[in-house]
């Protein structure tokens, strides 16, 4: 019998701020509905200058670190496209923060969205190989595009933590993946700015095509067809992407099919539309959003899993929802921590997104009334970024 290997363990963190996007359009002579509808964003975290992706990256892990045997972890991976130093990964300082083993191998790794799903699968492969030993991913990013950009309204922040382990809790990674990649220039950002650069029509374009021929590559391969899949989660710069892509394929099924893959596609848009594009965290975002939103799945259920990452690579897969897999989700404590977030007005969104550490040696110290996780980048001092716990 093959070993199951998969996700035992998933956290989440956001930061306690957003943004209306009605309001958002208004300030920006643009009809709300262009962004509620059109795009399918409602609400966009912001985040303050004491967090980057090092605090929320531990936060997210923070929710379940203290409950696992972190004497079995092996492996650290950051997967992140925004991240705090060009040599230094901040694996190392979310392993400090946490008090995790010395004896453990800490990096991060860099393919725009796909950085999640790359230490994901690194992770798989690693407990395969050593299946007495765990491995924790996370994917954490800070989407910034400028204000009054096109790209303004698929901006976000956040972080998914994931423990990796054999005979998982919550759903398994299946050995089936069908990837792709290809030099191509739909989304990038260059190492002297803070502001991602993108080709909006023309990413799109990319995300739909890699979509539908990792999907019609992972077919062939497996044999499998859409009416095998209880859902299929896609990475989401903005919730109306995935469907866009989706919808090329699904009149390939039957009504009832359609109708369960577009209520379960629903489901797994809620928390994006409340946080934003989070990057790397997206499609890992999608899948805690359908899990812990959707009544009808039960365990053996067959989810889909479509991670892409501009530049680009894309790659489709599939994990079974495990026995007790309700049991090690938060969803209720995730509800009302969004509900209970503050709203900026679009003047103090401005402010707070203005706030950010300068590209620049200087000394900063960042305003500690703003952070609510446990992790906080107090400021940088000589050139040296201070990170605390509270
Ligand atoms: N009511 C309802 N709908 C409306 C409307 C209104 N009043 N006005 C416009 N719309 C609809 C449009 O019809 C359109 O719908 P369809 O997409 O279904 O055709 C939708 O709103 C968007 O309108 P536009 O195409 O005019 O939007 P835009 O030119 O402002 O660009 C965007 C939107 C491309 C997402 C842009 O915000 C952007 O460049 N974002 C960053 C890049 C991005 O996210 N790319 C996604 C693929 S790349 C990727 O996935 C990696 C990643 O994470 C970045």
């Amino acid at each position: 019998m093959t070993m199951k290997i998969g996700i035992d363990r998933l956290g989440l963190y956001s930061p306690n701020y957003y943004v209306d996007l009605a309001e958002l359009a208004v300030a920006r002579g643009v009809d709300p509905n262009k962004f509620i509808i059109g795009i399918g964003q409602s609400e966009q975290a912001v985040p303050p200058a004491a967090e980057d992706v090092v605090t929320m990256g531990a936060n997210a892990a923070s929710e379940f670190i203290d409950d696992i045997d972190k004497s079995q972890l092996g492996l650290v991976i950051l997967g992140t496209e925004t991240g705090i130093d060009s040599s230094k990964s901040g694996a190392v300082i979310i392993q400090r923060l946490l008090d995790l083993p010395r004896h453990v191998r800490t990096y991060e790794i860099k393919q725009a969205c796909y950085g999640g799903t790359a230490g994901l699968m690194t992770a798989r492969d690693y407990v395969a190989a050593h299946p007495d030993r765990t491995a924790l991913v996370i994917a954490a990013d800070i989407a910034r595009y400028g204000l009054a950009s096109g790209g303004e309204v698929t901006q976000g922040a956040g972080a998914v933590a994931m423990l990796i382990s054999a005979n998982p809790h919550i759903m398994t990674v299946e050995d089936d993946s069908a990837f792709l990649s290809a030099d191509i220039m739909d989304f990038w950002r260059p190492v002297y700015t803070d502001l991602a650069l993108a080709k909006g029509k023309y990413s799109t374009e990319k995300y739909i095509e890699f979509f539908q021929q990792a999907w019609a590559e992972y077919k062939r391969n497996t044999g499998l067809d859409l009416k095998d899949f209880a859902a299929i989660n896609c990475h989401l710069p903005y919730t109306k992407m995935g469907m866009k892509a989706l919808k090329t394929v699904l009149p390939d099924a039957d009504a009832a099919d359609q109708d369960r893959l577009n209520a379960n596609y629903a489901l797994s848009t809620n928390y994006s539309r409340r946080i934003g594009n989070i990057y790397t965290g997206s499609l890992y975002l999608a899948l805690l959003s359908l899990l812990e939103n959707a009544a009808t799945l039960t365990a053996g259920d067959r989810i889909g899993m479509f991670s892409y990452g501009s530049g680009a690579v894309g790659e489709f897969y599939s994990g079974y929802l495990q026995a007790d897999y309700r049991d090690y989700l938060n969803g209720a404590a995730h509800k009302a921590y969004l509900d209970q977030r503050v709203k900026l007005s679009v003047a103090d969104y401005e402010a707070m997104f203005n706030s950010k550490l300068p590209y620049a040696p200087d000394d900063v110290v960042t305003d500690a009334a703003l952070t609510t996780g446990k992790f906080r980048l107090a400021g940088v001092k000589d050139q040296e970024r201070q990170y605390v716990r509270l």
